[in-house]
C-alpha cells in the first residue's frame, strides 16, 4: 500500500511507551533539563526569537511538528553529505557520523509524536531559511567547508534557542518535555560544528566569519513565510 494511503495512526495505549523508548535511544535524554542556554555566549546567535513566533507555533503545533520532523532528517542528511564530500578529512568522520545518528534518532522521535497525534507524515513546502543560508557559503576551499560547518552550527543554534522557547511556552506537557530533552543535544551539535571548523582556520578568523554569518542568519530567520516553520519568522 502506498504510504499516503496508509491509515492514520491513532493514539493508543502504547503512546507514551513508544515516545519514551525513542527518547531513551537518543543519547540526549534529560541532559537538556539542566543545560543553561545563553543564546549569545553559547550559541553565537546575534538575535533572539520573538514572542510572535511562539504564538504562531502554538497556533499550529501539528504543522510545527511536521516541519520539525523534516528538519531532523535534513540535519542528518547534511552531516552525511559532508562525510561523502570530504572523505580525505579524517577528523570529520566520527563526529559527523555520531551527529548524523543522533539526528536520525531525533527524526524517529518526532515521527513517534506525529503518529501518537494522528498527524500524517508528508512532504511540506520548505521555508526560505536553509536555502538562503546555504547561498552564503563561499566557493573555494577551505572557505567552502568552513562556511558549511558554520552554517550548520548556526542552524543547530537556532533550533536549540527555539526548543528552549517551546519547552517553556508550548503549553503542552508532553511536547514541552520532548523539546526540553532535545536542548542539550542541539547545543552540543552547535559546538561540534564550530570545533570542526576551528581545525581548518585560526580561531580569530573563525570568530570573525562566525559573527558575519550570524548577522546574516539574524536577517534570514526573520524572512516571512505563510506557514509555521521551525526556522521562519
Ligand atoms: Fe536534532
Ligand atoms: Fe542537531
Amino acid at each position: 500500500m502506498p504510504d499516503n494511503l496508509a491509515p492514520r495512526a491513532v493514539p493508543g495505549p502504547d503512546r507514551s511507551a513508544r515516545i519514551d523508548a525513542a527518547r531513551d535511544r537518543s543519547g540526549c535524554g534529560s541532559r537538556g533539563l539542566a543545560f543553561a542556554v545563553d543564546s549569545a555566549a553559547v550559541l553565537h546567535l546575534v538575535s533572539s526569537t520573538s514572542s510572535e513566533w511562539l504564538d504562531r507555533a502554538r497556533s499550529d503545533l501539528d504543522e510545527l511538528l511536521l516541519d520539525h520532523a523534516h528538519c531532523e532528517k535534513k540535519a542528518a542528511g547534511a552531516a552525511v553529505k559532508l562525510l561523502f564530500s570530504y572523505p580525505h578529512h579524517r577528523f570529520l568522520q566520527e563526529p559527523l557520523a555520531e551527529l548524523a545518528e543522533e539526528e536520525l534518532e531525533h527524526f524517529r522521535q518526532v515521527l513517534a509524536h506525529l503518529d501518537s497525534r494522528g498527524i500524517r507524515y508528508e512532504t511540506i513546502r520548505p521555508g526560505p531559511y536553509g536555502m538562503a543560508l546555504r547561498a552564503l557559503v563561499r566557493r573555494d576551499e577551505p572557505e567552502r567547508l568552513v562556511d558549511m560547518l558554520l552554517v550548520s552550527a548556526l542552524i543547530e543554534a537556532r533550533s536549540c534557542e527555539r526548543f528552549r522557547l517551546l519547552a517553556e511556552g508550548v503549553g503542552d506537557t508532553e511536547l514541552a518535555s520532548f523539546y526540553e530533552s532535545l536542548l542539550a543535544c542541539e547545543a552540543r551539535h552547535h559546538r561540534v560544528y564550530v570545533d570542526l571548523a576551528s581545525r581548518l582556520i585560526p580561531r580569530e578568523a573563525l570568530e570573525v566569519r562566525l559573527r558575519e554569518l550570524a548577522e546574516r542568519e539574524a536577517e534570514i530567520i526573520g524572512l516571512p513565510f505563510d506557514r509555521v516553520r521551525m526556522h521562519a519568522g
